[in-house]
């Protein structure tokens, strides 16, 4: 086991944007061994340590003078039973949808509503990744994270993580915590969530009156599919922004203006609005500058027709925010991470 090292390395295979910036160093880790090592390796260099999992809630700017370590581990568990539910492990290099669909087939319900979402499972804890009324809060049991400062293994519980929406402490303490192996609470006969946007109506349309975990998830593969480019195919990150949160008392008084205004209670006296509707209200749905483009299906995803830079990316992002401001008087949040 040695850590091969390459210099000036190009990104464009490894962010699903495919912007093409070059990292300084670049290496790949299997195993806590090659992480230990590659955190030495950068500490002899005298350089960030940058992790990438699938690079697919990433947006790069520039090239990085850093040294850039991509996750790929290996291997999923089952663990057993815990007060009765049943324990799945998972290193954090695993590609999630695979990792979703071998739980599925294990008879495991818990996931289905997170099926098709990129990126890894080293990765989904940082973000807090959600789709369709779950987010990964509601089914992670714990996980295991090397302290960079220390070099110590710590194992924090699913209270311990902050999770808060496409949040956590791993996003807030930026640049600690490595995420190496992620454990998952499931079971066998979990109740199902169909009751956010066209889960239920899709099934119906089905003819499928008791769905099983797997219908879900093929349901929301195929509403995924039809609403969200795939980064193989267009550069993507998903969502662009988040769904921004603002007082009761703002959102009725835009309800007032746009009558036709999404957005969901989000407790503590705020609303949830949909950014989506907010953009494409705006007139920025399938806008294009260049090979930067609002996504014609999805106003919140921003892609890449070939040859944008992520300078042009960020550029276009930011139009957009001050647009929105302006308009709505209302704040869009970035959430890709952006280097
Ligand atoms: N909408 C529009 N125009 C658009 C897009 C959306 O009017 O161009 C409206 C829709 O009509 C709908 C509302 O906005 O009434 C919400 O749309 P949708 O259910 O598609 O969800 P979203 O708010 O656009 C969020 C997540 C997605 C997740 C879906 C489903 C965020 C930032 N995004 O999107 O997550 O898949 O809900 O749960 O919370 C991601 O994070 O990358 C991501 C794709």
């Amino acid at each position: 086991m040695s850590l091969s090292v390459h210099e000036q390395q190009s990104l464009q295979r490894y962010n699903t944007f495919g912007v093409a910036v070059a990292a300084r160093w670049y290496a790949e880790a299997a195993s806590d061994g090659e992480v230990r090592e590659a955190l030495e390796a950068a500490r002899q260099r005298g350089t960030e340590l940058l992790v990438l999992g699938g690079g697919s809630n990433l947006l790069l700017t520039a090239d990085l003078d850093a040294f850039v370590l991509r996750m790929t581990s290996r291997g999923r568990r089952l663990l057993g039973e815990e007060g009765g539910q049943l324990l799945v492990e998972a290193e954090a290099g695993e590609p999630w949808h695979p990792f979703v669909q071998w739980t599925l087939e294990q008879g495991l319900a818990g996931l289905e509503n997170l099926s098709l979402i990129p990126g890894t499972v080293g990765a989904a804890p940082m973000q807090n990744i959600g789709a369709y009324g779950v987010e990964l809060k509601d089914v992670l049991h714990s996980l295991v994270a090397l302290d960079r400062a220390s070099g110590e293994l710590r194992e924090f519980r699913a209270d311990e993580c902050e999770f808060a929406y496409r949040h956590s402490r791993f996003k807030r303490e930026g640049g600690r915590w490595l995420i190496l192996r992620v454990r998952f609470a499931l079971s066998r006969d979990a109740a199902l969530h169909l009751d956010y946007g066209p889960v239920r109506q899709r099934l119906q349309e089905q003819g499928i009156a008791t769905p099983t975990p797997l219908d879900v998830s093929r349901a929301i593969c195929a509403i995924r599919a039809e609403k969200l480019p795939d980064p193989q195919v267009l550069g993507n990150a998903g969502s662009f922004f988040k769904n921004p949160l603002v007082s009761e008392a703002q959102a009725a008084q835009l309800c007032a203006q746009w009558p036709g205004l999404v957005g969901y209670p989000a407790g503590a006296g705020q609303v949830k609005l949909a950014a989506g509707w907010l953009i494409e209200q705006a007139g920025w749905k399938g806008y294009r500058d260049g090979d930067a483009g609002v996504h014609a299906l999805q106003a919140l995803v921003l892609v890449n027709y070939g040859a944008a830079s992520g300078g042009q990316l960020l550029a276009l992002a930011q139009r957009i925010q001050a647009d929105i401001r302006e308009r709505f008087d209302v704040e869009l949040e970035i959430e890709p991470v952006v280097c």
